[in-house]
């Protein structure tokens, strides 16, 4: 497993990187396709820096 980006979900960076690849443009994308970001909010910069370094 690579590195967890959603300790509330338990979503990790390979995961996100994954709905990138199927699609994910915003945070809401990912929030939808993997669940990261929809509960405390605490990861969103973080998924916000996977998104922009895709
Ligand atoms: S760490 Fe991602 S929603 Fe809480």
């Amino acid at each position: 497993m690579s590195k967890m980006i959603c300790g509330c979900m338990q979503v990790d960076e390979d995961t996100i990187k994954a709905a990138i690849a199927d699609g994910a443009e915003t945070v809401e994308d990912i929030e939808e396709m993997t669940g990261a970001g929809s509960c405390c909010g605490r990861c969103v910069p973080a998924i916000e820096k996977i998104l922009l370094k895709k």
